[in-house]
């Protein structure tokens, strides 16, 4: 990152591909309908866009497995589609960073068809090891996506280490080569004039070389020997150095179990090798260790995470604001109530755009899209899901609703854009099915509505860029004990806010912190038409903001 920090001004809108926007009426999201929604994106008030996976790829982790890194799938429109795409959202002042996805690639990539073969240079792309004593496998590892890590191939006749499915092998980032190859995509794309890279489970890529057998109930099996590995920041840094120090562009670490001090050795201002991090902790307060476990939703489990990463980084390190993505099912769903749909989905968005931090919105969220509940089991496509079903024991019932609740295709039905045919999604059946709930929730529905979550964001959006104090004033949290309530201040030089939230479907009673005058205060923000000052609706939400 060179000269000014400008990633801390923006807001990020997340685009899962498949599921935006059709384009050419094949019922799959291309690059073609996120041309065409450009000016949508833009007029939410986000001015960057994470693209999820664009490259070739087999799809047996929605684009997570990639087989060729430098094009674009052909169904997403190829190379040509992604230039204009490119170009429309500089012309819009918007930045663009890419997925880059390289601790493991698809078993379909030309290195590890290669590597399967001993190809030179191929031969040590991956992490290949024979079978202990004879066939058993090298270690006791487990995968995150299917079982264990390890998987047998016949032609090479040894054991291949994949940290998510078998369908992507992890690559051997201890072998120089495949370094100079991660540096080699990193060029193309920023010399294409791409903003920055998002990139995924990051924290993984060095094991430890031993790759020594676990204990025997960890929660997943080996995470400890490669998560933060012994050799990560130094790659880091290589990257860094020979690459990215060069352009003025950004990185955002995606980072699976991480504490904020572990997280300032990868995004510390003075000598992290990244920008931003995506951490986990926060996404945790209805859940253990993943989504797969649930437990009752803890409001003091979310106030703590939100406020420790607040604290711990001010002044060293910028926070990635976030509550939604392609990995977890819809936040509505998780901390707030589809009986109070509307003002919950509201409340949920500031209770985290005040904070201090670039924002990320995740297609659909703005309108408050909800978890998709399929009939059957077998209509999940997610690799993680179908395995997931597999190993859970239950009769099919609940093991279904499990899944309603946990699964990562809750939320990657596709963006549901008006009442009409396939929500106008696609003028053909499209890829994945539609939320049934499209006619009432949709975005040309909440574009009429002034009312609306999608305004609602709209105006959070513009409120939070309007504000020095949101970008850096410092975090205060009040109420701690509560477990109705999440109030925060931010507060500069200049100006001070109040953030209340109610996590609660009664009414709360609600006293403004000491020395908080709220006669001297604007309103600036409400999920409520009339707020009386004392009592919080269920799940209502407002900002003032001192005069
Ligand atoms: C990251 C991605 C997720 C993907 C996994 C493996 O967690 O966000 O979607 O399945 O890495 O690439
Ligand atoms: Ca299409």
């Amino acid at each position: 990152m060179n000269g000014e920090r400008w990633y801390k001004d923006k807001v990020f809108y997340q685009i899962w591909p498949r599921s935006f926007k059709d384009g050419n009426g094949d019922g799959l999201g291309d690059l073609w309908g996120v041309l065409d929604k450009l000016d949508y994106i833009q007029s939410l008030g986000c001015d960057g866009i994470w693209f999820s996976p664009l490259y070739p790829s087999p799809g047996a982790d929605c684009g997570y497995d990639i087989s060729d890194y430098m094009d674009i799938a052909p169904e997403y429109g190829g190379m040509e589609a992604f230039r204009q795409v490119l170009e429309g959202a500089h012309q819009r002042g918007m930045k663009v960073i890419m997925d880059l996805v390289v601790n493991h690639t698809s078993d379909e990539h030309e290195w590890f068809r290669k590597s399967r073969q001993r190809i030179d240079p191929y031969t040590d792309y991956y992490i290949w090891r024979p079978g202990r004593d004879g066939m058993r496998r090298p270690n006791n590892w487990d995968s995150l996506f299917e079982g264990k890590a390890w998987a047998w191939d016949s032609t090479r006749k040894e054991y291949y280490l994949h940290l998510f499915a078998r369908k992507q092998p992890d690559l051997n980032m201890d072998n120089p080569l495949v370094r100079e190859e991660v540096k080699k995509i990193m060029r193309f794309w920023l010399d294409l004039g791409v903003d920055g890279f998002r990139e995924d489970v990051i924290t993984f890529i060095s094991k430890r070389d031993d790759l020594p057998n676990d204990r025997l109930f960890p929660v997943s099996k080996g995470i400890r020997f490669y998560n933060h590995g012994p050799k990560v920041h130094e790659y880091l840094k290589e990257f860094k150095r020979d690459v990215l120090d060069e352009y003025d562009c950004f990185t955002v670490a995606e980072a699976p179990m991480v504490t904020p001090r572990q997280a300032l050795k990868y995004i510390d201002e003075r000598d992290g090798q990244m920008e931003l991090m995506i951490q986990f902790e926060h996404m945790c307060a209805d859940c253990f260790f993943s989504d797969y476990m649930p437990t009752a939703f803890s409001l003091s489990k979310l106030k703590k995470a939100f406020t420790s990463w607040q604290k711990k980084l001010s002044g060293v390190a910028w926070n990635t604001l976030y509550i939604e993505n392609h990995d977890h099912p819809r936040i509505v769903n998780r901390y707030g109530s589809t009986e109070y749909w509307k003002q919950s989905a509201k409340m949920l968005a500031a209770s985290y755009l005040f904070q201090q931090g670039t924002p990320f919105v995740y297609q659909g969220q703005e309108i408050g899209m909800l978890n998709w509940e399929p009939v059957d089991a077998g209509m999940y496509e997610d690799v993680q899901t179908r395995w997931q079903y597999a190993h859970t024991r239950g009769n099919p019932e609940k093991k279904l609703q499990k899944m309603w609740r946990c699964s990562r295709d809750s939320a990657r039905t596709p963006v549901q854009w008006d009442a009409t045919a396939n929500a106008g999604f696609s003028e053909v059946k499209p890829w994945f099915y539609v939320n049934s709930n499209y006619p009432y929730i949709n975005v040309a529905q909440q574009e009429k509505d002034p009312d609306s979550i999608l305004n609602f964001y709209r105006r959070a959006i513009d409120l939070r860029k309007k504000l020095s104090c949101v970008r850096y004033g410092d975090y205060t949290e009040y109420d701690r004990n509560s477990d109705e309530l999440y109030v925060y201040t931010r507060q500069d030089h200049r100006q001070r806010i109040l953030v209340v939230c109610s996590f609660s479907k009664d009414k709360v009673k609600f006293k403004p912190p000491r020395g908080y005058h709220l006669e001297d205060a604007d309103l600036v923000l409400q999920n409520y038409p009339d707020p009386t000052e004392q009592t919080l609706q269920p799940y209502e939400c407002r900002v003032y903001l001192w005069r």
